[in-house]
């Protein structure tokens, strides 16, 4: 039997390691600034799922079958047109993963069906993305990669190469993160020899909260709150003297900084207007001061969502599409974490630590 206090088995997973003594985040074994350097998001895809690498024998390349699945179905597409106009693009996601009629729902569910949800997902944000914005929604262009496709339906011209370069780094870096909140409820769901896209749609839950997916948005309505580089110290105190949070520090399982932070830093750089990066940069600087001053024995750092929410901005996507396009990236370390739960199944049911009362006699009223 397992005690409460001991680990049940059910975060065990060969896909992503994180050593958050040292900063250390891997794909399959590889660190992950080796991955974004040599990879792109489909073959980062085709990493998590199978463990294969671009070039080997049993490596597939994803490329083309994710071409080939964008389009919506009739169906869907009423149902997505049924959604209030207004409703968060994360919601009209999740409910279009629910709602994918072309999607198998069977146990255990194939790499054909996280291939469907991976593409037709970003189909789905974009063309949520023009509905609320009165505009039209681009068809899929074959001619693009996957990402290059994300910007091209939701901008309608284009992509300059340096913007897909940055959201394609943005991509990897956030395909996958081992037993996050959002991945542990996909794989309970799975456990129950439910169906993926349940299981993702329980997850697209799980990542909306501003502790998890939810902060980016929230770090730019941050800097603009503070508006300068003047302002930065005097709202930072305030904003802790108020016990109110920072978005953009602080992560469950780095003492460290996150591996993934250092790498933004440098990428959002590439694409943010100079005056935002300026901004950013003191913020991080004082916010990274205070906190440790707050609390010395365990301090907080930057975490990915500060210069990715940066980055975000800085290829032009929308505010509103933040959280989602998270939620894109993440479909990959979704999808593997789902084949890998299958494979080795067994129902998660964490071992309960009851602190209620104690069995007593019922005493009126009868
Ligand atoms: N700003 C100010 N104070 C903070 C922050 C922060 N960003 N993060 C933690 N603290 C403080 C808390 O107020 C708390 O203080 P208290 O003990 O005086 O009440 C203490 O640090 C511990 O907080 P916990 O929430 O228990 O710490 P944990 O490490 O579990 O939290 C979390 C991690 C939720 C990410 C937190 O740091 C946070 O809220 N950050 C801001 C939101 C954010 O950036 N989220 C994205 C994280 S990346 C991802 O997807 C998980």
């Amino acid at each position: 039997m397992t005690s409460a206090s001991e680990p049940d088995g059910s975060a065990d997973t060969s896909i992503t390691g994180i050593d958050g003594a040292k900063g250390l985040l891997t794909y399959r074994g590889f660190r992950i600034d080796e991955v974004v350097r040599h990879l792109g998001y489909e073959a980062t895809a085709g990493l998590l799922l199978w463990g294969t690498r671009p070039g080997e024998p049993a490596a597939r390349d994803i490329t083309s079958e994710l071409r080939l699945r964008r389009q919506l179905s009739p169906s869907l597409l009423r149902v997505l047109e049924s959604l209030p106009v207004d409703s968060p693009p994360i919601d009209g996601l999740r409910t279009a993963v629910s709602a994918m009629d072309d999607v198998a729902r069977v146990y255990p569910p194939t790499a054909h069906e996280a291939l469907d949800l991976i593409s037709r997902s970003s189909t789905v944000v974009a063309w949520l993305y023009h509905r609320s914005s009165g505009s039209r929604a681009r068809e899929p262009d074959p001619e693009l990669g996957h990402v290059a496709n994300f910007l091209w339906m939701v901008q309608g011209t284009r992509p300059s190469p340096e913007r897909v370069r940055a959201l394609e780094r943005y991509f990897v870096l956030l395909a996958d993160h081992g037993i996050s909140a959002s991945t542990y409820a996909l794989r309970i769901v799975l456990s129950t020899r439910s169906d993926l896209a349940s299981a993702m749609s329980a997850a697209l839950g799980a990542l909306k909260g501003p502790l998890h997916g939810g902060a980016p948005p929230g770090v730019l309505e941050m800097l603009d709150a503070v508006g300068s580089v003047e302002q930065v110290e005097a709202w930072i105190d305030g904003t802790l003297e108020r016990r109110g949070r920072l978005f953009g520090f602080g992560h469950p399982t780095y003492q460290v900084e996150d591996p993934r932070a250092t790498l933004l830093r440098e990428y959002a750089r590439d694409v943010a207007s100079p005056e935002r990066y300026a901004l950013a940069q003191r913020f991080e600087e004082v916010a990274l001061q205070r906190l440790a001053r707050r609390r010395p024995d365990q301090p907080l750092f930057t975490n990915v969502d500060f210069y990715g929410a940066l980055l975000l901005e800085g290829v032009g996507l929308p505010r509103p599409l933040f959280t989602p396009t998270f939620a894109l990236a993440r479909t990959a370390g979704w999808s593997a974490h789902g084949l890998e739960q299958v494979a080795q199944n067994r129902l998660v049911r964490p071992p309960e630590r009851y602190l209620g009362p104690a069995p007593r006699p019922w005493t009126g009223p009868d």
